[in-house]
């Protein structure tokens, strides 16, 4: 197997859109050539909010929209071959996430636990003829791990510094961070909301589907009894391994904190209170370990508020953005699912138990050949 070219898809939480990076992967060379995010269609958006929420889910409509996302993968995946010179037989394989329906990790409310993502494979290797490799997530929850979070043996891979302790947080809808000692892995977890609520918020009261640069956040005060009352939420201090999602964190639970607190708070403040929540929980969350560097991906490196308030907790330790070390920050984790699917055709594990919590390394992923 010669080819060293991949293909990634990442769909995340935010529903913001199709994430393609394709990058080039060698023994000696990790790099990413080309990137591209295709808006996920509103109606789209819609179906997919609607079976992450209901309790009840009509199956038809399920499978349907298992086949249009494949459907839509797939274009992303040919669109980036079009703007670029490669063509479909210079690709050794697309790694495709799919997006999360749902997140049920082991816990003592989950007799069998599961992580459910859609995008059909069978569509994508068929529509594009590139060998594609998916469901990534539950053969570690077979294994006994959470199935999550998955990027840490990539961030090690790219990102570690033989001298350095360095922190790599990655804030999409939800943050999860990764903990490199030196060229070791020392950790990997989800802290808890990264965007989703902001974002969550500000569409119920500014009809915006994200509070660009933080600006709605900054300009109002952090109310201390709301984060105190938010910060109370077991997940916060549950020992890691530990993963999280839309099924905890969500406008609901926000909802019910606010009336338990009984206080007819300013919107706007509720915004920067929330902000104020995801940089204070992922600062608490890793406060042991005394990082020497901290690296901040995803799209909540755009958000200038929620970069300040990191700066600010982790003073005088320093908070960059991943792009000091050569990589766009919206870019790692479409990438990170290319090198997944470049680890599994490999025959090589790249689960990382010390972050999933997992009995052991594994293969993720099955092969649907081209
Ligand atoms: N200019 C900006 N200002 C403020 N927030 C921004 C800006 N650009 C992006 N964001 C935030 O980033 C979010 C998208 O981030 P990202 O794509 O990393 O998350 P995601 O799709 O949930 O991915 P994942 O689950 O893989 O981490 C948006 O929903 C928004 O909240
Ligand atoms: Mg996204």
């Amino acid at each position: 197997m010669n080819k060293s070219l991949y293909i990634g898809l990442m769909s995340g939480t935010s529903l913001d859109a199709i994430d393609v990076a394709l990058c080039r992967f060698t023994e000696k060379d990790t790099s990413i050539i080309e990137f591209q995010a295709l808006p996920l269609p509103e109606q789209i958006q819609s179906e997919i909010s609607t079976f992450s929420h209901s309790k009840e889910i009509n199956i038809e409509l399920l499978a349907a929209l298992d086949i249009k996302l494949g459907r839509l993968f797939s274009e992303a995946a040919l669109g980036i071959l079009k703007s670029t010179s490669y063509d479909r037989t210079d690709i050794a394989a697309i790694g495709s996430h799919g997006q999360t329906i749902r997140h049920k990790p082991k816990s003592a409310e989950t007799t069998f636990p599961f992580s459910l993502q859609i995008g059909d494979p069978n569509t994508i290797a068929e529509t594009t003829g590139i060998t594609t490799i998916a469901d990534f997530r539950r053969r570690d929850i077979a294994a006994g791990g959470e199935g999550a979070p998955l990027v840490p043996a990539f961030h090690q891979a790219v990102f570690s510094s033989e001298k350095l302790r360095r922190a790599i947080v990655n804030i999409g809808g939800f943050a999860n961070v990764t903990l490199l000692d030196g060229n070791r892995l020392a950790g990997g977890f989800d802290t808890g909301p990264g965007n989703s609520l902001l974002d969550g918020w500000i569409m119920q009261h500014l009809a915006q589907p994200f509070d660009s640069n933080g600006d709605w956040a900054g300009g109002g005060k952090v109310n201390e009894d709301l984060l105190s009352g938010l910060l109370s939420e077991e997940y916060f201090l549950k020992k890691e391994p530990k993963s999280t999602g839309k099924e905890l964190f969500n406008i609901e639970w926000l909802n019910t904190k606010l009336q338990k607190l009984g206080k007819d708070i300013p919107k706007q403040n509720v915004q920067s209170t929330l902000s104020e929540l995801t940089a204070k929980s992922i600062r608490m969350a890793i406060s042991d370990f005394n990082a020497h560097e901290v690296y901040i991906c995803g799209g909540g490196a755009h958000n200038t508020d929620l970069f300040d308030r990191l700066r600010k907790h982790f003073a005088p330790t320093k908070v960059e953005s991943i792009e000091k070390l050569g990589f766009e920050a919206d870019h790692i984790e479409a990438a990170a699912f290319a090198w997944l699917s470049y680890r599994t055709l490999h025959g090589l594990t790249c689960n990382s138990p010390i972050s999933t919590g997992a009995s052991g390394d594994r293969i993720l992923g099955a092969i649907f050949q081209a």
